[in-house]
């Protein structure tokens, strides 16, 4: 055992606990809001982690906040200074009101993964630019063209699934429900082309190594060079993907100009022009490329291991029969269009598997002025976390029920913005639509054509929240005879 292998979860779990002990002791800190200052958690080992690790993962989790009556600085990996974490939804309002951009998270060694054109770089009018022209690209690569597509993936994940079940009893889903995630992303970019479409897909242990690399940049550095410098390997599997999807871009362009026709993303990317008539660069898209890949399979598959969770540890079985009825009828799997307007169980069941497992759980933003929130001094450059509160403050929120999200006015956050788990404003997630429509047809598939059950020989451990390391759901799956 490395040094680091031994002292990582020893941190963690000493982290933890006093964390957990703060958030348990003393709930009634109603003193706190006389106080010219909001709380700060404890920090026991700042030159280890410089962090509070707080349980974001699970749904409690801002319900436990709430306990602490206030809103409360909490130092999380990867943030140059602490977070306030605020969950009141009349305080959220009125801090949203006067935030801006978003921190880039990481140290500044963290701009090696992301090139100054991406979207998760730029601020401002240039951030403003890249979201409309994107906006104009996806609204003309309308997932109606990738409909069947996204289909025969998500039944050929299935088919994996079922197929890695007859080998072994069960199965975690993560693995699978990730190269899906990843391969559905493909299609919506370059699915008219299939040379690009497998090249774009041979990238995915690239993107991995990306990935893997950014969950890297959340810990001190030394921790990575003692576990494999993650790092560097990152920031080399970026310029890989990058040269690859300039490449791309540069060929689609050609093909284009000699008159081929083409209804995906890049063809779209490629004709969009702001109000000046300026469109992307080839290098802007493969950065837009390596954003989207890397921000569809990290978020998808993360929130559709919890969906994988739900529908074999969660759902009632009067819920299951409501979504066994709507899968039973051919009509609602013509088209997108019929697969969107009638599938509205389908639609409860990922919303309240969002719900209770949010993968982006907060918004995180910076104030741009100095504001004075429930009596306390808040200067422009602080950085807050307005958690959503999930419904929590509801009767029954911790159970998990389709009826949520079908007409139940109390409880139905549909139309409110403290059910948001897209974001909201100006980083609001662009491509939920896709997601969506990829986390539904994954199990609509599985419920027509496949029987899925937990593992009766494995817990299912959870843990979503972005950028986590594990979300483990077992499962057994079986084609149907
Ligand atoms: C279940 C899956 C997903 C969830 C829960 C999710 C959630 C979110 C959230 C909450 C944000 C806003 C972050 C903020 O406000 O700071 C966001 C932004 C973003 N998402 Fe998603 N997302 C998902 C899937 C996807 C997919 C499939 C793609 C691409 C194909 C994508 C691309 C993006 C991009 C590019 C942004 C940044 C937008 C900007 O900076 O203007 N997301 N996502």
């Amino acid at each position: 055992m490395t040094l680091s292998q031994f002292l990582a979860p020893a941190t963690l779990g000493l982290t933890a606990a006093a964390t957990v002990w703060y958030l348990l002791t003393d709930s009634d800190r109603s003193n706190i809001k006389t106080s010219k200052h909001f709380p700060s958690l404890p920090l026991p080992f700042p030159y280890i982690f410089q962090s509070n690790l707080v349980e974001v993962s699970s749904s409690e989790w801002p319900l436990r906040l709430h306990q602490l009556n206030s809103p409360t600085f909490v130092r999380l990996p990867g943030f140059p200074s602490p977070v306030l974490m605020v969950i009141d939804p009349q305080l959220v309002k009125q801090l949203l009101s006067k935030c801006s951009t978003r921190p880039l998270i990481g140290d500044p060694s963290f701009t090696n993964l992301f090139g100054n054109t991406s979207i998760f770089r730029v601020v401002g009018s240039e951030h403003r630019r890249l979201r409309a022209l994107c906006g104009r690209a996806f609204a003309k690569a309308a997932l109606g063209f990738h409909f069947e597509r996204l289909k025969s993936l998500a039944i050929q994940s299935l088919n994996a699934m079922a197929e890695a079940c007859e080998a072994a009893r069960a199965i975690d889903s993560m693995a699978f429900v990730q190269a899906y995630s990843y391969k559905a992303v493909c299609v919506f970019l370059v699915g008219d082309d299939s040379d690009q479409l497998e090249a774009l897909e041979l990238l995915e242990v690239d993107f991995i190594a990306f990935s893997t690399g950014f969950l890297a940049e959340f810990r001190p550095r030394w921790i990575d060079y003692f576990s494999g410098n993650r790092i560097p390997k990152a920031v080399a599997a970026r310029s890989r993907i990058i040269k690859k999807c300039t490449e791309m871009a540069a060929t689609r362009r050609e093909q284009m100009n000699g008159g081929q026709l083409f209804t995906d993303s890049l063809s779209a990317f490629i004709e969009s022009k702001d109000t000046d008539g300026n469109g992307f660069t080839d290098l802007e898209i493969a950065e837009l490329f390596l954003d989207l890949l890397f921000a569809g399979f990290e978020t998808t598959s993360k929130q559709l291991a919890t969906v994988m969770y739900h529908l074999t540890h969660s759902i009632t079985d009067s819920d299951m029969n409501l979504l066994m009825d709507e899968v039973a009828n051919p009509a609602l799997f013509e088209s997108e269009t019929t697969f969107s307007s009638k599938g509205v169980h389908l639609e409860a069941f990922i919303k309240e598997s969002m719900r209770m497992f949010p993968v982006l759980p907060a918004p995180t933003r910076i104030l741009v002025e100095d504001i004075v929130l429930d009596g306390v001094h808040l200067p422009a450059g602080t950085i807050v976390d307005a958690v959503r509160e999930q419904g929590l403050f509801i009767p029954n929120a911790q159970k998990f029920s389709l009826s949520n999200f079908i007409g139940h006015d109390a409880f139905d956050k549909n139309q409110s913005t403290d059910f948001v788990p897209f974001g909201m404003g100006e980083g609001m997630c662009l491509a939920f639509l896709l997601a969506k429509l990829e986390m539904k047809l994954i199990v609509a598939e599985a419920l027509r054509f496949f029987v899925v059950h937990k593992s009766s020989s494995h817990k299912s451990p959870i843990f979503t929240h972005f950028p986590s390391k594990t979300v483990n759901c077992f499962i057994t799956v079986e084609r149907k005879q």
